[in-house]
């Protein structure tokens, strides 16, 4: 059997690699950019630095600087108005996960038109304008990914889009762009990378392909990412973690993500927790249920994580990846449902819809152990603390 691979156009990777963009854009044949960004992107001089390198490469370019984080149907309208305003050809995403994704929606409804859910899986995506990511966070791998995910208005659904057409043609991989990330964004993004990776190694549509670069990024991020958090500055640490990222999104991409993931947009959708900390509340417990399914890869995972060692029978390696994840999450300090603020009755209610929205995504059924709804709101209790 084959695996089918799809992966950006053209990749920069490394530091000063965001200072390329003008260079990256004549390659692609694009000439009347579309800037989209956050707030915090245009008030800490992200953007002004994008801006000016493509103002003395002769590059005019607009800025929507209004993408808002877990970005909704209405913050995408408000995008396709700027969009509407100018002559653009293309998108250049400038952010975290939040700014590309909404960056892959602008392209593919300035082409196409109408609403983003009509693009929900399982429907299909066709190909819109060129979009060129540089991923500030390390992140969401969206950069790397042909996925976009985008909060519907009316339902409230975190709705989950995939195809080749949200694919970026350009990703420019620049490390030093996550040196400001603070330590809860840190952490968050970073389990976020590494759920991306371990899903992706268990996942029943894992290949070859996506299984070398899922190990290294598990390798990479659990050797790397505390001193992310307490060494904000530390470069060599950053560069890891960026490539990481990078890695997860390539990996999932190609071998989809699982359970975890499939149960934590329901959690961002509904209580607002910023997706990798929705994740990490459900990393450890996920994978406790989902390690019958497939012990002899979640030791790899083990292994590849240094939470077992080569010799370590895949019983005992097993039961240290749990354990480990635990500690990881304990060492971050990532918080429980409870602890976050979430609404304890709101929660106990809702658990019917969120099993739901999770089994409808898709995700669940790539799992190595496949879950009913009922053990999904099972796990939704479990985490509960
Ligand atoms: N498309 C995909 O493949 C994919 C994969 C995973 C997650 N996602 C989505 O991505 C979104 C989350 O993205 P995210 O976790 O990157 O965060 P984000 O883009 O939502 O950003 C969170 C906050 O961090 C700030 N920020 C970004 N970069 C910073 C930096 N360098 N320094 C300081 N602050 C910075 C932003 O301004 C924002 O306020 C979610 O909506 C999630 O569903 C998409
Ligand atoms: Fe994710």
């Amino acid at each position: 059997m084959t695996a089918a691979i799809y992966l950006p156009q053209i990749m920069r990777i490394g530091a000063g690699a965001s200072a390329e963009l003008p260079q990256v854009l004549a390659e692609l044949s694009v000439t009347r950019p579309l800037l989209v960004t956050d707030p915090f992107m245009r008030d800490n001089g992200y953007v002004e630095t994008v801006v000016s390198a493509l103002d003395a490469a002769g590059i005019c370019c607009g800025v929507f600087a209004d993408s808002v984080p877990d970005p909704t149907t209405d913050s995408i309208a408000a995008g396709m108005a700027s969009w509407h305003n100018g002559d653009y050809d293309c998108v250049v995403a400038l952010g975290g996960g939040s700014s590309i994704d909404s960056a892959k929606a602008i392209a593919v409804l300035a082409r196409h038109g109408g609403q983003m859910r009509d693009y929900k899986v399982p429907n299909p995506v066709p190909r819109g304008v060129p979009i060129i990511a540089i991923p500030t966070t390390a992140g969401t791998g969206s950069e790397a990914t042909r996925a976009t995910i985008i909060t519907d208005c009316e339902s409230q659904e975190k709705m989950l889009c995939m195809g080749y057409g949200l694919m970026p043609a350009a990703a420019l991989v620049d490390y030093e762009l996550t040196l400001s990330m603070p330590y809860r964004l840190t952490a968050d993004t970073g389990i976020d990378s590494l759920c991306h990776a371990m899903e992706a190694y268990v996942s029943k549509k894992a290949n070859p392909f996506t299984d070398s670069v899922a190990l290294a990024a598990m390798t990479a991020i659990t050797s790397n990412i505390r001193r992310a958090c307490d060494e904000p500055q530390n470069r060599e640490v950053r560069e890891a973690m960026m490539l990481a990222a990078t890695w997860g999104g390539m990996a999932f991409s190609n071998a989809s993500v699982t359970l975890i993931h499939g149960m934590s947009r329901p959690i961002g959708a509904f209580y607002h927790v910023p997706h990798g900390m929705s994740n990490a509340m459900l990393m450890p417990t996920v994978t406790e249920f989902s390690l019958p399914g497939a012990p002899v890869r979640y030791a790899d995972c083990a292994r590849a994580m240094g939470f077992a060692s080569a010799g370590e029978s895949d019983a005992s390696a097993g039961a240290a990846l749990v354990a480990g994840l635990y500690q990881l999450n304990a060492d971050l300090s990532v918080p429980s449902p409870g602890a976050f603020g979430i609404d304890r009755q709101h929660y106990f209610a809702s658990l019917g819809s969120m099993a739901e929205q999770a089994l409808a995504s898709g995700s669940p059924n790539n799992n190595p152990r496949v879950p009913t709804a009922q053990e999904i709101e099972h796990l939704y209790k479990a985490v509960w603390t």
